[in-house]
């Protein structure tokens, strides 16, 4: 027994220590260098896989904006404050010593996507949609007619969007679109003050929506009642808004009730809720709040937009012509065809809300313009190693995070594959940020990192206090720099 428990005690001497150390060395050889193009939730969602699932790997984050998390940041609802509490979450990976990120650098300009590949074992595209496809009808430049988009930043401290200063002195207002997008417009537009005041929303657009005259929202479709986009939950909350009633035309609803029996079950409820709302007698409650209610929304169906009209000033937007339209096929894929009646509608502020799109990041990476998505298979950008793609520049400007979430989890699990098999090759030591460092230094370009980002965040916090909201955003890029630079 001494000669084993000698033999334990001094297991130290016969351990191979060699292996272990060629081992370490090797190791650092082999830590794959991987970056991902965007902050918003796809590139940390890709982050966050691929740090929990590779003891080794290194990912750095880059982003266009000075500060972090995209649409999160700048296109959840200012009252939907739960859905950002994913920026924890990412906030948890951003900060692992695995992991960088680096805020104010615009890929394609600042640095481009070949130089990242030399700098990278992995790059991984996750730069999102942008681009609002424009109405393409006279008269859309009008004054008065902005797009959802625009409006969205503007409410939510984009600071592109900072001085939109959208003209709300009409009662009217049309929201093209009926997708959650043309919800969350039409509710910050008739929230109850009380509510916004709450909210992250900017004081800039708080201030300018005090004084709004808009009191009734349509949200225009060109399709019917059971093509609408938005989920079941937002019109919901629509319905319940305190201060406002539904107009909902029952004759847009009759005969539904035979259809629906068929149809999967997430369609069928959100049309049960709108028939219901449409045709049945609100409760008591329901009757109390609508019968006092000062504003109003409604959904109108069949609708096509022809021409913005103009005012007798020639710049300001009076109105909407509308194609009225018939539905050819069913479901989904059902077709809106003009009748030839055309109908005009009186309004002075247009939002379209018509869908994101992306757009390509330069002419050497393959791009599909007529889907407006990186053409890939399970993330693997077609006919170019060693480049990935995740949400929305991959999937396309649809779906909520948490499917964002789900197709990143994809995207990284197929470079984790691409590592295993070799396909990417790890002998080809890269030196991650630190080529790009030069790159951008030589270029003039300071990038913003993530302990820069948490002074604007607390700074942000802080101010927020004071007002009795979660943050007060800063909108100023000049105001964040100085920020950051103390
Ligand atoms: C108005 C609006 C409201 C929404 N509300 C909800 C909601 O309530 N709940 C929900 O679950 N989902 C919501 N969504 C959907 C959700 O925001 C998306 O599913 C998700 O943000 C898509 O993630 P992404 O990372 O692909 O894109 P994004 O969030 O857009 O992130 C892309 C990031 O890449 C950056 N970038 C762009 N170009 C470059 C470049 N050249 N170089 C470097 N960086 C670049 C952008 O600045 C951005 O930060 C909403 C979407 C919108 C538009
Ligand atoms: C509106 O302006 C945009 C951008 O300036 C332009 O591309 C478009 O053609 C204009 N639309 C009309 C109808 O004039
Ligand atoms: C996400 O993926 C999980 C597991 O694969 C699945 O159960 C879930 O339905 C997906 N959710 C969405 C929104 O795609
Ligand atoms: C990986 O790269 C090294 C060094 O460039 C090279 O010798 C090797 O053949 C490559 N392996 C594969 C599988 O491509
Ligand atoms: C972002 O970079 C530009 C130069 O590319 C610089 O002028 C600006 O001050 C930077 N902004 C912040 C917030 O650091």
């Amino acid at each position: 027994t001494l000669g084993t428990s000698l033999m334990f005690s001094c297991w130290w001497l016969f351990f191979p220590w060699y292996t272990c150390f060629s081992r370490l060395l090797s190791t650092a050889a082999l830590a794959p260098q991987i970056c991902v193009v965007g902050s918003g939730p796809a590139g940390f969602y890709t982050a966050q896989h691929l740090l929990k699932h590779h003891r080794l790997a290194r990912v750095d984050i880059y982003e266009k904006l000075p500060v972090p998390f995209g649409l999160v940041r700048f296109g959840v609802a200012p009252d939907h404050p739960e859905v950002k509490n994913v920026i924890n979450t990412f906030t948890q990976t951003a900060h692992s010593d695995r992991c960088a990120y680096y805020g104010n650098v615009t890929i394609g300009k600042d640095v481009m996507v070949k130089e990242l590949q030399r700098a990278y074992h992995a790059v991984v595209l996750s730069y999102g949609a942008e681009d609002n496809r424009i109405l393409g009808i006279p008269g859309e430049n009008l004054s008065g007619v902005y797009s959802a988009r625009a409006f969205v930043g503007w409410y939510n401290g984009l600071p592109e969007n900072r001085d939109l200063k959208p003209d709300l002195s009409s009662e009217t207002a049309v929201v093209l679109g009926q997708g959650n997008v043309a919800l969350d417009v039409a509710r910050v537009l008739l929230s109850p003050l009380d509510i916004l005041r709450k909210t992250d929303i900017t004081e800039g657009s708080l201030a300018a929506i005090a004084c709004s005259k808009v009191k009734r929202v349509w949200l225009v479709g060109r399709r019917g009642p059971l093509q609408v986009a938005f989920t079941i939950k937002e019109l919901r909350e629509m319905i319940n808004l305190p201060g406002t009633r539904p107009l909902l035309d029952p004759a847009d609803f009759t005969g539904l009730g035979d259809v629906i029996k068929d149809i999967p079950r997430p369609r069928k409820r959100l049309t049960e809720l709108m028939i219901k709302s449409a045709r049945e007698k609100p409760g008591e409650k329901e009757a109390a709040l609508w019968a006092s209610a000062t504003k109003e929304w409604g959904l109108k169906f069949q609708r096509s937009p022809l021409e913005v009209l103009p005012a007798t000033d020639g710049k300001q937007a009076r109105g909407i012509r509308m194609a009225v339209t018939r539905l050819e096929g069913s479901g989904e894929s059902a077709r809106a065809v003009p009748t030839g009646e055309v109908e005009e509608l009186e309004c002075g502020l247009i939002l379209s809300s018509i869908g994101y799109r992306s757009l390509p990041l330069d002419s050497s990476i393959p791009f599909d313009p007529k889907l407006g998505i990186i053409p890939n298979s399970l993330g693997r950008v077609q006919g170019a190693p060693g480049l990935y793609c995740s949400g929305w520049v991959k999937r396309g400007p649809t779906g909520v995070i948490i499917t964002t979430m789900n197709d990143s989890f994809d995207t990284a699990q197929s470079v984790l594959e691409d590592l295993q098999t070799g396909v990417l090759n790890l002998s080809n030591s890269k030196e991650g940020f630190k080529s790009v460092r030069s790159i951008l230094h030589s270029r003039g370009v300071h990038p913003v990192t993530f302990s820069d980002w948490e002074k604007i965040d607390a700074a942000e916090v802080a101010r927020g206090k004071l007002a009795g909201k979660p943050r007060e955003k800063i909108v100023d890029p000049q105001e964040m720099l100085q920020l950051i630079s103390h």
